[in-house]
């Protein structure tokens, strides 16, 4: 028997975004992505905890949801081709659907802010790309001007499409869930993905598919806070380069969202972060990259505070993929052991790292 399969976001949720039947629909089939139950975490802070893997995405970031709307948009108003600027992930969705569409893509980066699988990402798929010595904000006024200047679209979160389509994973989760949970924990840095989930949950609610809205917990790095700090952080510093934003484009957005669904943003620091991505690869399985786990990071903070209101059903959204940023975890792991090729040499090595024999 032929099973229906999963064609992506625009076929799934066509009636609720900004496509017609003359649009080119440019997909890869994005979407669709697990919602898993926590295995340790959520007994352990005794909440109903759920993860969003966004990793599982066609690029590996929920950055594909709205790319592949704001690509088929641009191949409908036949652009001559699509830019952005990037900590990494959107470069990669970008160019991975502008080579899907066919279209030229050039990306603008922070020389060196960009981890290394991202940018080999952006290359494999043919992308243009420029790294500016300066930092994510100062990529992103010099993309807006060479969008002009070259008679580009623009596919940064301040795209409109894209944000359309980022809603998407809002809608998963309630359809999945039935209902929407009480609170969404997710990492922040530009701010389109929060502004694009508290749009997604008001849609539904004011459709009546969901009943009540969810807080939104906006996580940051410490050292690249600014919605928290409520200040432009010219130098911002932090472990997870895809959150390393001191200026937010959608700041008054994020503000709005966060404050009318009751919630707040947070700043973890790097060290939390890490011991949050280390929980969710060696404890529930999913391996997320850094500022992915910037989420759980704030929602064990806000338990250790008590802050985290018990019984509550709390999503939280890993955004992007582990291997993506491979250099954020090989400078903790030991290298694997080195032996010669025996059975003995191979049975000590694996009692060394502390199981027994058989029988033993
Ligand atoms: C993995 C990951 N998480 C979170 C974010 C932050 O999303 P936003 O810029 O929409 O706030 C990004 C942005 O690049 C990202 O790549």
């Amino acid at each position: 028997m032929r099973r229906e399969h999963w064609r992506g976001i625009i076929e799934a949720y066509r009636h609720l975004l900004p496509i017609d039947p003359q649009t080119p629909v440019i997909t890869l089939f994005e979407g669709n992505t697990p919602l898993v139950a926590s295995r340790t975490v959520g007994s352990r802070i005794k909440r109903d905890v759920w993860f969003k893997v966004e990793g599982a995405n066609p690029t590996g970031s929920f950055k594909d949801r709205g790319m592949t709307v704001a690509v088929s948009r641009a191949m409908q108003a036949s652009s001559r081709g699509v830019i952005c600027a990037s900590t990494g992930n959107t470069a990669a969705s970008a160019s991975a659907y502008a080579a899907r569409a066919g279209l030229p893509c050039v990306v603008i980066v922070p020389a060196g802010g960009v981890a290394a699988g991202k940018l080999v990402q952006t290359l494999a798929h043919g992308a243009t790309v420029v790294a500016v010595d300066g930092t994510f904000d100062q990529a992103g006024a010099l993309t807006r001007k060479a969008a002009v200047q070259f008679d580009l679209t623009s596919v940064n979160s301040i795209n409109p499409d894209r944000i359309h389509g980022q809603q998407t994973v809002a809608w998963e989760i309630c359809d999945t869930m039935g209902e929407a949970p009480d609170l969404v924990a997710l990492p922040v840095g530009n701010a389109g993905n929060i502004t694009a989930l508290w749009q997604g949950f008001q849609a539904y609610h004011g459709r009546d598919v969901i009943h009540r809205l969810p807080r939104l917990i906006g996580m940051q790095a410490a050292g690249a806070a600014p919605l928290v700090e409520g200040r432009v952080i010219p130098e911002p510093r932090t472990l997870a380069s895809a959150i390393r934003i001191g200026n937010p484009a959608s700041w008054q957005k994020a503000v709005d969202a966060a404050k009318a669904s009751g919630g707040v943003f947070h700043a973890v620091d790097d060290s939390e972060i890490l011991e949050a991505q280390r929980l969710l690869a060696e404890e529930e399985g999913v391996f997320a990259e850094p500022a992915s786990a910037a989420g759980l990071a704030g929602v064990m903070r806000l338990w250790a505070m008590n802050r985290l209101p018990p019984g509550e059903t709390v999503v939280v959204v890993l955004t992007g993929h582990g291997l993506k940023d491979a250099d954020a975890w090989s400078a903790r792991l030991p290298l694997p052991a080195r032996v010669p090729p025996t059975s003995e040499a191979v049975a000590a090595a694996i009692e060394q790292a502390g199981h027994s024999e058989r029988g033993r």
